[in-house]
């Protein structure tokens, strides 16, 4: 059976300041930016588009002007009105009206019906950011796509250059399907003894632990069938990932939330009252500490259900569905940005300073918590997660360094007034603690650390476990 491939493309971000019919709304600065970077990533990873067709509104037809000026060959464009506020079932009508000349084909076009389509495709709930793209594998002939029959290749928005014009480096905001990583119980337990092995080698252990340490080796190889085998972990969208998490976040006995509060309130008592965005807010725990102390806070979260926790636990903040790239927020409408235990999920840290700066008042301070260093040596920082519909996955996650931190905080025009670390509590497995049988499905690395406590403790002794920034905004000179 033939395959064809249909791309949608969501228009990107428009300028809503003039008072122009929707239809000819025209795009925003930060659109003109977002647009060729689409274009360049269809331009890498698909092969030829035969036809694109465009909703006639003014921002559809200028997203796609400057999408196809990045193509080596552009298609046949047929701008064609159907796709103007379309809905997801209207779309599709348009998608088996194609002839099936066509191969592949683009769509470009509006929420929420672009995000309808893709879920009614693809049987996937899908969230479509401006400028993001959907690549969909459809089987057969295009007059017999039926609903969630079709295969989702790859989804996101791909890389803006930030303000200064230097692009984002990699595609990693684009999201591929095709992203598993496998985790192996074993190859966890035995990274951990190499890690302490390593450290042994610098220096910081003798004989006796290093010998020990070879022993443990061949004894976990030999008992390597009761590990279990590895699994393939499949991503998980973000905010599908925390809508699950949700439900159980706030009564964790999660060791991040002390190590957060210890470092963020003394920099939290330093904030002149004012307006504050809480940026990633979840279920809102800053937030309550923000207006307890007379602030008048916003927040701002992906994850529908970590904002529906939030609305009950602190009614009094205003609370918004958005991402913090992206923020809905005017320029200069926040005294100060907070942020904590969210930038860990971004693969780039720069859109996100360049929206905080953007969004908050010269003089104001952006104060960042995170954790980092997880998985020792690793640039990634998976979680893995269970999604509302028990579907098991993982949420991407990156471990930046402070040189990130600080170039993306330098080039948008922020001081450094304090850089705190926390560091791990010497004994990650105590010494009363023992091996239990293992949960089958993705390992649960807190479950295998007794299998190997000694290693454990000494690949992640003295690491710094969370970094904590106050930067303020100072004025253009
Ligand atoms: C670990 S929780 C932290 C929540 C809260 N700040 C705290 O300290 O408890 C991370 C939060 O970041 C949100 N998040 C991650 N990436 C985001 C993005 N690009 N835009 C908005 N929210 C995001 C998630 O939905 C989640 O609620």
């Amino acid at each position: 059976m033939s395959e064809r491939t249909l791309i949608l493309l969501r228009h990107a971000k428009s300028d809503w300041s003039g008072d122009t019919a929707d239809i000819d709304r025209p795009l925003a600065d930060r659109g003109r930016r977002q647009a060729p970077g689409a274009g360049r990533w269809l331009a890498a990873n698909i092969d030829s588009i035969d036809l694109a067709v465009v909703s006639p509104a003014a921002r559809t037809r200028s997203t796609w002007e400057l999408v196809a000026a990045e193509l080596n060959v552009p298609p046949h464009t047929r701008i064609d009105d159907r796709l103007y506020a379309a809905s997801g079932d209207e779309l599709l009508t348009v998608v088996r009206g194609l002839h099936d000349d066509v191969e592949t084909a683009i769509l470009v076009g509006h929420n929420p019906g672009m995000e309808e389509l893709a879920s009614l495709l693809t049987g996937e709930p899908m969230a479509m950011k401006t400028s993001a793209l959907a690549v969909i594998t459809v089987s057969g002939s295009w007059g017999t796509v039926a609903p969630h029959a079709s295969a989702l290749r790859a989804w996101g928005r791909p890389p803006t250059p930030s303000p200064d014009d230097e692009p984002v480096p990699g595609d990693a905001r684009m999201q591929s399907t095709e992203q598993l990583i496998h985790q192996h119980p074993l190859a966890y337990l035995l990274g951990l003894e190499g890690i302490a092995l390593m450290r042994a080698f610098a220096g910081e252990h003798g004989r006796a632990f290093t010998e020990a340490r070879l022993t443990e080796v061949r004894r976990l190889l030999d008992r390597a069938d009761e590990l279990g085998p590895g699994v393939d972990v499949v991503p998980l969208p973000l905010a599908d990932g925390y809508d699950g998490w949700a439900l159980t976040y706030d009564g964790e006995d999660n060791g991040c939330f002390p190590m957060r509060d210890d470092v963020l309130q003394p920099m939290l008592d330093r904030l002149t009252p004012g307006r504050v965005l809480d940026a990633a807010c979840g279920t809102g725990a800053v937030a309550q500490q923000l207006l307890d102390r007379g602030h008048d806070v916003v927040g701002v979260d992906i994850s529908e259900g970590m904002l529906a926790q939030a609305r009950k636990s602190v009614p009094g903040a205003r609370l918004f569905v958005g991402d913090i790239t992206d923020l809905p927020l005017r320029d200069g409408g926040v005294e100060h940005v907070v942020c904590t235990l969210a930038l860990t999920h971004l693969s780039d840290l720069r859109p996100f300073f360049a929206e905080a700066a953007r969004v908050m008042r010269v003089g104001g301070h952006l104060l960042l918590l995170d954790t980092r260093g997880h998985f020792t040596g690793s640039t990634r920082y998976p979680l893995v997660k269970q999604a509302r519909d028990g579907r098991v996955g993982y949420v991407a996650g990156y471990s930046h360094s402070l040189g990130d931190y600080l170039r993306a905080a330098l080039r948008n025009g922020y001081l450094v007034r304090a850089c705190e670390e926390t560091y791990q509590a010497a004994q990650t497995v105590a010494p009363d603690e023992k091996p239990e049988p293992l949960t089958p499905g993705p390992p649960d690395i807190w479950e295998l650390h007794p299998w190997v406590r000694d290693a454990t403790n000494a690949a992640k002794a003295g690491q710094a476990a969370v970094v904590a920034w106050d930067f303020e905004l100072r004025p253009e000179v």
